[in-house]
C-alpha cells in the first residue's frame, strides 16, 4: 500500500519554536514528532511513502528519514511551496504515487497509542470507499466534526463548528480510493484560502462512500499543535515508556516487529544511535 505523510504547514501556534524548523521535527520526549505518524503508517500496512515538507524543512527531513531502506520501506519526498490545505497533498504527491491505487493519508502532527492499536489501524484496501478515523473529544469546536445518524451513517462533516453538532472529531488518518486524484481537483479553496479536508470527505457522502471508523476507548489520540499539547504528548510517552520499558512511535522497532528488517539490521540501526537512550532501548529488544 502507498501513503502520504503530510509534514508541511507553518506551525504558527508553535512560534517561535517553528520559525527555524518544522513542527514535525520537534521532539516528543525522545524522538522527533514525525517518527510517530510514520510508525502508524507502517503499522497500517503502508510500505511506499511520500513525505510532503515545506521548502525549508525538505533537507532536514531527508537527513532524518533517508530513503526508508533502513526500515525496509520506500520513502520519497515532495515539497509543498505554500500550505494550501490538507487535500493539496494529493496534487503535490501525485507524480510520485500510483494513481491507479488508493492512498492512506496521515497528518504529520498526530499521535496515537493503544493496546490493540496495531490491529485497529490495519487497513484492508478499499477500492470504492473513503475511510476516516474518528475519536470522541470534549472540545469538538476545535476540530473537523462528524455528524452521524442513528445507524452510524455519516451525514456531514463540519470544520470547527461554532454550535454543537456532535463530539466526534476527525483524527488525522484517512484512506481514499484512487478517484481522490480527480475529486481533489474539483474542490475550491475555502474563505481562509485553503483546500479543506472536510470538503474532500463530504464529497464522498452523497454516494454513501464515506466510512467512519472509531478508535476504541483505550486508544489515545494526542494532537501536538500547541505548546501545551506538545508537552503533554512528550510526558505521555515518557511515562509509558519508563513504566512499561517499551518504545512508542519507533520506526526501528515497528520495522523489526513487522519483519521488514532482521535483527542484524536493527542492531546496525541501534549501534549508530548507541550514545542515546533510544539506541540503547533498541539494543535491548534483540
Ligand atoms: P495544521 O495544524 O492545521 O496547520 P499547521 O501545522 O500549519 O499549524 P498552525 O495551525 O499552528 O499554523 O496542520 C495539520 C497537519 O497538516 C500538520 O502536520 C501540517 C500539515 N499541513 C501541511 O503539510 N500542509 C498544509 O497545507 C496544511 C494546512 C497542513
Amino acid at each position: 500500500m502507498q501513503g502520504i505523510l503530510l509534514s508541511g504547514g507553518n506551525g504558527t501556534r508553535l512560534w517561535p519554536m517553528t520559525i527555524a524548523t518544522s513542527k514535525q521535527l520537534l521532539p516528543v520526549y525522545d524522538k522527533p514528532l514525525v517518527y510517530y505518524p510514520l510508525s502508524t503508517l507502517m503499522l497500517s500496512g503502508v510500505r511506499d511513502i511520500v513525505v510532503i515538507t515545506t521548502p525549508n524543512s525538505a533537507a532536514a527531513h531527508q537527513n532524518l528519514l533517508k530513503d526508508g531502506s533502513q526500515w525496509g520501506i520506500n520513502i520519497s519526498y515532495a515539497v509543498q511551496n505554500e500550505p494550501k490545505g490538507i487535500p493539496d497533498a494529493f496534487n503535490v504527491a501525485e507524480g510520485l504515487l500510483d494513481t491507479s491505487k488508493g492512498v492512506v493519508l496521515i497528518l504529520g502532527d498526530n499521535f496515537f497509542y493503544g493496546p490493540d492499536f496495531d490491529q485497529e489501524v490495519l487497513f484492508t484496501p478499499d477500492s470504492k470507499n473513503a475511510i476516516c478515523f474518528v475519536s470522541e473529544v470534549s472540545n469538538p469546536s476545535e476540530f473537523g466534526v462528524v455528524e452521524l445518524d442513528s445507524k452510524g451513517l455519516t451525514l456531514r462533516i463540519i470544520e470547527k463548528p461554532k454550535d454543537f453538532i456532535s463530539n466526534v472529531a476527525l483524527s488525522g488518518l484517512y484512506m481514499f480510493p484512487n478517484d481522490v486524484f480527480k475529486i481533489v481537483k474539483k474542490i475550491v479553496p475555502s474563505v481562509r484560502g485553503e483546500l479543506e479536508i472536510v470538503d474532500l470527505l463530504n464529497s464522498y457522502i452523497p454516494e454513501g462512500r464515506l466510512i467512519t471508523r472509531f478508535w476504541s476507548r483505550g486508544t489515545a489520540w494526542l494532537d501536538t499543535g500547541t505548546p501545551h499539547r506538545l508537552l503533554e504528548a512528550g510526558s505521555f510517552v515518557q511515562i509509558l515508556q519508563e513504566r512499561q520499558g517499551l518504545l512508542i512511535g519507533s520506526p526501528d522497532e515497528v520495522a523489526w516487529r513487522l519483519g521488514l528488517i532482521n535483527s542484524e539490521k536493527l542492531s546496525e540501526n541501534a549501534m549508530a544511535l548507541k550514545g542515546s537512550d533510544y539506541g540503547k532501548k533498541l539494543l535491548t529488544l534483540i
